[in-house]
């Protein structure tokens, strides 16, 4: 092949090159404008965000840190890597940060490498109760590698019962205990949490995976005073690209450092460090933070507006981004509603919900979320129009065409990115 043939290959657009590709990017993005995301785990990142991503600092292997790389020419990697720690430890009140854990699944893993053994016992929310994978189920890595030993919800509120905390890390010494959920709609007591900790010699790791950008904006406990380490997604309320951070302690930061490289990963993804810098800078914004203060407002209002739909809210209602319906009393499962709102355009999740009856890939609630909604300016009036639609539905599969075509101009209200 001639060399201005490479070059042509190198300086085509994707349109040009991979029109199959590019086709499909095009749909996946129409359908993220057409359709409402409730989806509480996603967001629309700033465009911003996107920019830094899509650069040629993908090109670049930086393994190691900032002035201590195992490659040259990182003098400007360098400057973005420091810039978006420095951003994290601002915007946290933090003594240390990582930014380079490629997902929230994998800052955990480096954590739980960097402090534990295998065999040794952690402590964390189950399942069914609103934790996440990487804290101990069976089918993860946590849940072969480590000890584990759950904690759930009170029966009476389905709120932690910070009691049996107590009660287990007492009888089970734990090595780790770990707080931070998927699926928990209210307010998580790091402080009462860090106690237990202090009591049975444990650390205490805090994954605000969900709640991570309305700490950033003070409407959330932060639990960084309280945790040894603070682990987090950076694409779900922070808005920011998909990855993972780790903050915790100065004096953890070695461990920490060599847990994730070389530890557990390779060279960092530079272009979502550079679109994570973006994201930190913008989370301290005054527009970011009454964002996040509607986020919650809009949950509160969808919850309540469902609660008066007849539909029972688990813990009867919700201090975060996010809620848990239950529809033990509607006759659908989680799988059924999940499928009936798809099919209108409604993007939900099906969940297991405290003490589930159901398998959890039938589960018997959804879990709805506003960080989607919200970015696209839903309102309080439009929230409640949504919900209505979705009780709609939910109650009477006959109205699937004219809810659909409710949905349809409800999103066309509210355009996603103006990206022709
Ligand atoms: C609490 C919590 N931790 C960790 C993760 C894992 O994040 P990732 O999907 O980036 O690995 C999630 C993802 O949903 C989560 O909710």
């Amino acid at each position: 092949m001639l060399n201005s043939q490479i070059n042509r290959l190198i300086n085509s657009s994707l349109s040009e090159i991979d029109p199959e590709i590019f086709d499909l990017i095009n749909k996946e993005v129409a359908r993220q404008s057409e359709g409402v995301n409730l989806i509480a785990s996603e967001n629309y990142a700033f465009k911003a965000v996107l920019d830094a991503m899509g650069t040629a600092l993908s090109n670049k292997y930086a393994e190691g840190y900032p002035s201590k790389r195992y490659y040259s020419g990182c003098q400007f990697i360098d400057m973005i890597e420091n810039l978006a720690i420095e951003r994290l430890k601002k915007l946290y009140n933090a003594e240390y940060a990582n930014v380079q854990p490629h997902s929230g699944a994998q800052a955990n893993m480096a954590v739980y490498f960097a402090f534990l053994k295998p065999g040794d016992t952690i402590l964390t929310m189950s399942l069914n109760c609103g934790g996440h994978l990487t804290h101990g189920s069976p089918v993860n890595f946590s849940g072969q590698f480590y000890n584990v030993v759950h904690y759930g919800v009170s029966r009476n509120n389905e709120m932690i019962d910070y009691d049996e905390v107590r009660e287990l890390a007492l009888k089970y010494k734990p090595k780790m205990i770990v707080a931070g959920a998927s699926s928990y709609p209210r307010i998580i007591d790091s402080k009462i949490f860090s106690e237990i900790a202090k009591e049975v010699g444990a650390f205490f790791m805090f994954d605000m995976a969900h709640y991570a950008g309305l700490i950033a904006a003070g409407i959330y406990p932060s639990p960084i005073t309280f945790a040894d380490f603070v682990t987090s997604t950076t694409h779900k309320t922070l808005r920011g690209p998909k990855g993972g951070i780790i903050i915790a302690k100065g004096h953890y930061s070695k461990d920490i450092d060599k847990s994730v490289f070389p530890g557990v990963q390779g060279g960092p993804l530079m272009h979502v460090i550079a679109a994570k810098a973006v994201a930190f800078k913008l989370a301290t914004t005054q527009e970011f933070k009454e964002y996040q203060r509607k986020v919650v407002n809009n949950a509160k209002i969808f919850a309540q507006t469902l609660k008066e739909e007849g539909f029972r809210i688990v813990s009867d209602g919700t201090d975060c981004h996010m809620f848990l319906v239950d529809l033990k009393n509607t006759g659908l499962t989680g799988k059924d509603a999940e499928e009936i709102l798809n099919s209108v355009g409604i993007y939900v999740n099906k969940n297991v919900i405290p003490f589930d009856p159901q398998p959890p890939r039938i589960t018997s609630g959804i879990r709805i979320g506003t960080p989607a909604i919200t970015t696209r300016g839903f309102e309080e009036e439009h929230v409640k129009e949504l919900a209505k639609l979705v009780s709609l539905v939910l109650k009477d599969k006959s109205k699937v065409d004219y809810v659909r075509q409710k949905v349809k101009e409800l999103s066309i209200l509210f355009p996603v990115y103006n990206i022709s």
